[in-house]
């Protein structure tokens, strides 16, 4: 018989697994979905790719164009809600926290290949109404690229074990010490 995780064992396994996100060079938990608050207080979602995870401080790091949609929302509020799932764990995370975007560093960009360059150089900027769906070119620019540092509050873990389903809600506020919810 095994033992039931605890909610160490819990936390331990979400920041397994979104260090396996980026680990692993084509990891599908790399693509995480990104929540922010635009200006009329609706929620937008997109997909963006986990650069960097930290536990130490409790902060994610992803990738974007400063010109982005995103990039304005956030500048206007920075509260944000990350969702990975990983099927072959059956777990769902549910993040929040605060996003500040910097500018790119000159090392990171020297580290961006080629292309994924692209990604921080679309003509018009992203979001842009064209007249056609080809009526953009790319022309990279570091000047674009921005990093986008997360700095988590909260870490919700929904498991769908099948010997018995598990909910755990951790915060940062309370030392990240986690309650059990029922799921
Ligand atoms: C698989 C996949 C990965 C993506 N990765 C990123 C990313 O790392 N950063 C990013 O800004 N957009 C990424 N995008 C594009 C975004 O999902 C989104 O379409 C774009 O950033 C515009 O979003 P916005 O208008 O809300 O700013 C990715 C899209 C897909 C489908």
């Amino acid at each position: 018989m095994t033992d039931t995780p605890g909610l160490t064992q819990t936390l331990d396994q979400a920041w397994g697994l979104l260090d396996q996100a980026i680990s692993e060079g084509r990891s599908p938990l790399r693509y995480v979905t990104l929540a922010t608050v635009d200006g009329k207080g609706a929620p937008q979602s997109r997909i963006v790719v986990l650069r960097n995870v930290d536990r130490a401080t409790g902060q994610l790091t992803a990738y974007t164009d400063k010109r982005s949609d995103k990039v304005g929302q956030l500048r206007q509020n920075p509260q944000v809600a990350l969702h990975l799932w990983s099927a072959d764990d059956l777990v769902q995370l549910r993040m929040n926290g605060t996003a500040w975007v910097t500018q790119g560093s000159a090392e990171t960009w020297d580290a961006v290949p080629d292309p994924m360059r692209e990604a921080y150089g679309h003509v018009p900027p992203p979001g842009s109404v064209i007249d056609r769906s080809d009526d953009w070119t790319i022309l990279p620019d570091p000047a674009h690229f921005a990093a986008l540092d997360i700095t988590l509050s909260r870490i919700e873990s929904v498991c769908l074990d099948p010997a018995g389903h598990r909910r755990a809600n951790f915060q940062r506020a309370d030392g990240w010490i986690g309650h059990w919810l029922s799921p």
